[in-house]
């Protein structure tokens, strides 16, 4: 990835004062838990957004993104949402929107920003990017603003201003990564845990089926109004409050899509909570059986696999070394993580690319992945 600090130079012709570097995240237990109030296992990577960034004292905001090779002007004064050509904007211009609207202090800016995560791949480049622009609001304005509520803005932002109705896992493990280790989150108390990501026998591995989906038009809100629906008919806030004895008691009340959707969401809950505990002990077959099982779930039950993600998964568990493959975030294409025994990897890739190439005509690709730190920023 090219220096962003160069980039802002070229286009700014100065040099800027922070350096900003915002992650992508991997999702490893908790397959459509999180807006249930569920619980989720996911950790911050080593692919991410970046920016350089200044302080300016006339309320204006100057935002060059280098992927998209375009820039986008607003005042703080006044954030509209950004039409056509401009509309990439929306995912940084609802975050200043929001954070102002809630009370704190946000002035101008010139704003550098470049990245390396896949967009719309489940790798989530949207909730980096929002975390990015909640960073360089701290570090310009000396915020006095926490990496929660940095996530809840991110959300927000993605819900009302760009109009994605997503849960909070994604802005929760970009803002609160830590390096080597996952994250346990409750999705409804923002409570969380670390679970050390030990990479001495086991690498993780995410492969882009090179298949694109989107989220807004996508299956998602159905989804989301089926657990809804389910909730309401067993008479509880959000499916969390479920376990498995409750569901299987009183399965029979519900209508069998609906059914299977909140059989997906109880059962899984409760594979994430069994999760932490075993990738404590280090248990990396266990794990990987959690994993599987999850997404076997999510294709059959909760049915947000595609052809695609079924032929990356089936071809990469059929390799040797291979503990684990499942969908990445919302599924219906995108990327694939699998957790593999170290030996196996440089061994392993190539293989998996070639069948796939093989079996499907597109051209995948694979990033090695590293549990990385949340957003933060550096005065340079
Ligand atoms: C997307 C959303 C998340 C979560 C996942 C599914 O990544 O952004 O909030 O719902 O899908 O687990």
């Amino acid at each position: 990835m090219k220096e962003t600090t160069e980039i802002y130079e070229n286009f700014f012709k100065e040099k800027p004062k922070y350096r900003i570097v915002s992650p992508g995240r991997i999702d490893l237990m908790g397959i459509h838990t999180d807006y249930n109030e569920g619980f989720v296992l996911a950790a911050a990577i080593d692919r991410a957004t970046e920016a350089c960034a200044s302080p300016r004292s006339d309320g204006k905001v100057i935002l060059y993104s280098e992927n998209i090779g375009a820039a986008s002007v607003f005042l703080t004064d006044n954030i509209e949402k950004a039409e056509k050509d401009s509309r990439w904007s929306n995912y940084f211009r609802g975050v200043y929107k929001f954070l102002i609207e809630e009370g704190y202090e946000v002035g101008g800016a010139n704003i550098a920003v470049n990245g390396n995560i896949p967009t719309g791949s489940g790798l989530s480049s949207s909730a980096s990017i929002e975390l990015a622009m909640g960073t360089v609001a701290k570090a310009l304005n000396n915020l006095d603003v926490t990496a929660e509520k940095l996530a809840l803005i991110g959300r927000r932002s993605e819900n009302e201003f760009v109009g994605v109705q997503t849960g909070i896992m994604d802005q929760f493990a970009c803002a609160l990564g830590k390096k080597d280790n996952a994250l346990f989150i409750d999705c409804r108390t923002l409570g969380y845990e670390l679970a050390p990501l030990d990479m001495n026998e086991v690498k993780i591995v995410v492969f882009n089926t090179a298949k694109q989906r989107g989220l807004v038009g996508s299956e998602y809100d159905t989804r989301r109004k089926q657990c809804e629906e389910g909730a309401a008919i067993l008479g509880v806030k959000a499916l969390r409050d479920i376990d498995p004895e409750t569901f299987e008691r009183r399965k029979g009340e519900l209508p069998e899509v609906v059914r299977k959707r909140v059989e997906h969401v109880v059962y899984e809950n409760d594979r994430t909570v069994r999760s932490v505990e075993v990738l404590r002990k280090r248990d990396f077959a266990e794990f990987g059986k959690l994993m599987n099982a999850g997404h076997d779930s999510a294709r059959d039950l909760y049915e947000v696999s595609c052809p695609e993600l079924e032929a990356m998964v089936e071809i990469s568990r059929a390799q040797e070394g291979v503990l684990s493959a499942r969908l990445a975030g919302a599924g219906f294409g995108g990327c694939t993580v699998s957790i593999i025994e170290k030996d196996a990897v440089d061994k392993v890739i190539p293989v998996i690319k070639k069948a796939y190439r093989e079996r499907t005509g597109l051209k995948p690709e694979s990033y090695i992945c590293n549990a990385s730190e949340g957003a933060h920023f550096t005065e340079i």
